[in-house]
């Protein structure tokens, strides 16, 4: 019998129809983020759905906070620049106190992020990603990722896509949940496309956005610390400092391809007009423009 995400699995749970790691979090630490977590004002939160460009985009944030120098990017893991908000090893910084201005990752849905947020000033950059090449992403992700279930093919893990019964639930509920709240000034969208596109030209929307005044000089040198390269050179945003038991990158690189449509190369003609069915109703009230929305 095929096991449905959404009931309890070995390595997953469910707290409010989203499923979870269970090694990575709880539904008592989700509760606690959702109705207790007090967001302050000069909080950054670099929020996307697994596999969009969460890894990118701590590394543009935390060379953009020290002014394009790479030195705090090399020298500190970048689940210590960026903490993810909801993971339980967290919780305990988040007692301890960190200094402001805090500077998180989520992978929450809207509907489970911080209720606080609506009434802060605090930062929001979503980054969206093409959901065939996300898909794609995940699935070498779950190969080499112990926190994971590992998909019995990628069939399987394409027809879990489709149902919403993936890590951190619906895609589509994710993005349609995160663009329906586009008008808040402190919420910044972008793509993974427009990154590979025109990086510079991004981080200069995110230095407008987040008020930061960086020159010419610091902005090329965000830029070149944070490409595809250099990133996969940097041990501190590589995840090779991860013991091999919880991340093997034998089986596939974290830094893996770094490129758009990988999807061409694993999706089936067949496979892919059913995506796009699905992908079509389930996206029909997007109220966002994004470029590959028909593709
Ligand atoms: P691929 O598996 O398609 O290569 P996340 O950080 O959300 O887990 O996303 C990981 C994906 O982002 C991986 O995609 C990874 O290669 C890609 N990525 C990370 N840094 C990147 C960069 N500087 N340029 C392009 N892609 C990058």
């Amino acid at each position: 019998m095929q096991m449905s995400r959404s009931t309890m699995t070995a390595k997953y749970g469910n707290h409010k129809g989203m499923c979870f790691s269970l090694l990575s979090t709880s539904s008592e630490i989700l509760t606690f983020i959702e109705n207790e977590f007090q967001v302050l004002d000069d909080d950054v939160f670099n929020v996307t759905y697994p596999k969009s460009g969460t890894s990118w985009m701590i590394e543009i944030l935390s060379l953009i906070r020290s002014d394009g120098d790479p030195h705090w990017s090399r020298t500190v893991p970048n689940w210590d620049r960026m903490p993810w908000l909801e993971v339980k090893e967290t919780q305990e910084k988040l007692k301890t106190g960190l200094q402001s201005p805090r500077f998180f990752t989520s992978h929450l849905p809207f509907y489970l992020f911080p209720k606080s947020f609506s009434r802060s000033q605090a930062k929001v950059i979503y980054t969206i990603r093409h959901p065939k090449d996300e898909l794609v992403s995940l699935y070498h992700f779950s190969q080499m990722n112990m926190y994971l279930e590992v998909p019995e093919s990628f069939e399987q893990e394409l027809q879990d896509f489709l149902k919403g019964d993936l890590i951190y639930g619906s895609w589509f509920n994710h993005v349609l949940g995160w663009t329906g709240e586009k008008d808040r000034a402190n919420l910044l969208i972008m793509t993974y496309e427009e990154l590979l596109k025109d990086l510079r030209g991004c981080v200069v929307r995110i230095c407008n956005f987040l008020g930061k005044e960086l020159d010419e000089a610091a902005i090329d040198k965000v830029v070149e610390n944070a490409t595809f390269k250099n990133m996969k050179d940097n041990k501190m945003a590589n995840y090779s400092l991860m013991p091999e038991e919880v991340i093997d990158q034998k089986k596939s690189p974290f830094l893996r391809k770094g490129i758009s449509g990988d999807w061409k190369n694993h999706f089936t003609v067949e496979q892919s007009e059913r995506f796009n069915k699905v992908y079509r109703e389930k996206m029909k009230d997007l109220t966002v423009k994004i470029s590959w929305h028909e593709d």
